[in-house]
């Protein structure tokens, strides 16, 4: 059977074509032996194989997690992964870890605290090579070189080395979670004893604020949500504001008439509105907006005449965060977009997240505003303890559609930038989005249908994906998931 490179187009398809239908059987691991999506702690795995299965799961020298695959987009140079990947293999404390785009692999073995590469080959050649990648990591070879005590650990010595040779951080108990395909798929012992292990509160939340408009919250919301998607994240992007720029963004108003309009009975509104009806999947949508697609809950202009009718049900601000609560295990991310304003819908984005980006073009009218930002958060932080909550976490400002006058980054931006500091007193995201033609492009995208002109916004990955705007969300996108921990 041979491997053919240009079957993967994108990350899933690595996953998919190159991992699960090639290289796990080709490596002796059948379906009962490996795992696709195992998260311990704020580590993710996209595959984890054993050699021998032991379970629960030991995570210590000896351990039988024998090898992680890694998948990447065919577009990702896979050496922006390596530290991640070791990091993975060192904290893990797993041998080998296998990093492939689809068009190279690699192999990396860990010896304690050191990893280096042993071995590496195109795509095209795997099916020539594959029985050298069997010897490193087939699952006969590795049989071997796991201790033989391992195997007889006792509950006591397993929970004993889990919690001593373990760092991660205290409050990530170890758990493991396991996709729904891969659940079904398990023999009802191995399903129990996982059920065992404690669940965690897994995703985050992010709120997208700024009362000014055209800063760019929305450009931000919906191209980072693409970023992350693109990184393999499971994302939900929830537009909060009646504007509901992001709900056409992710290219759900495709109706030029009023009567088509199939987003008016549900929506945001419906979700804030009612205490047990109008659940996160009964509302969420799929987006076109970029491959692999994204979850949105819509917006829709209606939500303006709601507002006051919301205004006097007090439960209701909490409602989006206990309905996100409910489906903890769907998302690994939420991106919220607000309306410009110090309005309900904003109360309620900054009440349900956990983090906040604020982006800002640093204009004098921008900065202005983050006063009212600032006593905003302070006011809603004051109700986030009445709910037990902590208070939101601030990400940072985020220098947003920056002018690249070389004269204007030079002197101009660093000042604004301290001004923020000093005067305002929040800190700067370390990420910049400067003007691109391309990403204001990329969301009039149009599509023709017979003599119809549809629009077809596109994220700036499928619209661009070697511009700077592509780049400079993609960079975004690591900030941000290594600031929340994923
Ligand atoms: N980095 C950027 N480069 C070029 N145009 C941008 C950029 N960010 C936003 N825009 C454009 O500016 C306008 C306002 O942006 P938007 O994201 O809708 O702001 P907000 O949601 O804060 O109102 C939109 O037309 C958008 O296409
Ligand atoms: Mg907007």
């Amino acid at each position: 059977m041979n491997f053919q490179p240009s079957l993967c187009r994108n990350e899933s398809e690595v996953e998919s074509k190159l991992i699960v239908q090639y290289l796990l059987p080709q490596l002796g691991y059948p379906p009962n032996t490996w795992h696709q999506e195992v998260a311990f702690g704020s580590i993710r795995l996209d595959f984890l194989a054993f050699a021998t299965q032991v379970l629960p799961f030991v995570l210590d020298a000896n351990s039988p997690l024998s090898v992680v695959f890694e998948a990447k987009s065919p577009r990702e140079n896979l050496d922006s992964h390596v530290r991640k990947l070791q990091r993975y293999l060192t904290q893990l404390q797993v041998r080998y870890g296998l990093l492939t785009n689809g068009k190279e692999i690699r192999i990396y073995h860990r010896k304690g605290k050191r990893t280096e590469l042993i071995f590496q080959c195109l795509g095209d050649e795997v099916s020539d090579r594959i029985d050298e990648i069997r010897q490193l990591v087939g699952r006969d070879s590795l049989k071997h070189y796991i201790p033989q005590k391992a195997k007889f650990l006792s509950s006591s010595d397993r929970e004993r080395s889990q919690t001593s040779r373990l760092s991660l951080p205290e409050d990530e108990s170890i758990t493991i979670k396991l996709s729904n395909s891969r659940q079904d798929t398990l023999d009802s012992s191995e399903a129990k004893q996982i059920n065992q292990v404690s669940r965690k509160y897994f995703v985050k939340i992010i709120a997208v604020y700024h009362n000014k408009g055209g800063v760019g919250k929305t450009t931000t919301v919906v191209n980072l949500a693409a970023a992350l998607r693109k990184q393999g994240k499971r994302v939900l992007v929830v537009d909060l504001d009646s504007q509901a720029n992001t709900t056409f963004a992710a290219g759900l108003v495709k109706f030029d008439d009023e009567q088509f309009d199939d987003i008016k009975d549900s929506n945001i509104y419906h979700v804030i509105d009612s205490r047990s009806k109008y659940s996160i999947p009964e509302v969420a949508r799929t987006s076109q907006f970029c491959d692999p697609e994204f979850d949105i809950i819509p917006a829709h202009i209606s939500l303006m005449e709601y507002e006051r009718k919301l205004i006097e049900i007090e439960p209701a601000k909490k409602r989006l965060y206990d309905k996100l609560k409910q489906i903890d295990d769907r998302y690994d991310i939420v991106i919220i977009d607000t309306p410009p304003s110090l309005n309900l819908y904003a109360r309620i984005a900054l009440i349900t997240a956990d983090y906040l980006i604020i982006p800002s073009d640093l204009k004098p009218f921008a900065n202005e505003g983050l006063k009212n930002v600032k006593n905003f958060i302070e006011d809603i932080d004051e109700f986030r303890e009445m709910l037990g909550k902590s208070s939101l976490n601030i990400l940072g400002v985020l220098p947003s559609k920056v002018s690249t006058n070389k004269k204007f980054r030079d002197y101009t931006l660093p000042n604004r930038e301290k001004v923020i500091r000093e005067r305002y007193g929040f800190e700067l995201m370390t990420s910049r989005i400067f003007e691109r033609e391309d990403l204001a492009k990329s969301v009039d995208n149009m599509m023709t249908v017979g003599d119809l002109d549809i629009p077809d916004p596109k994220s700036i990955f499928d619209y661009k994906p070697d511009s700077q705007a592509a780049e400079e969300f993609e960079i975004l996108a690591n900030e941000v998931t290594s600031k929340v921990g994923l």
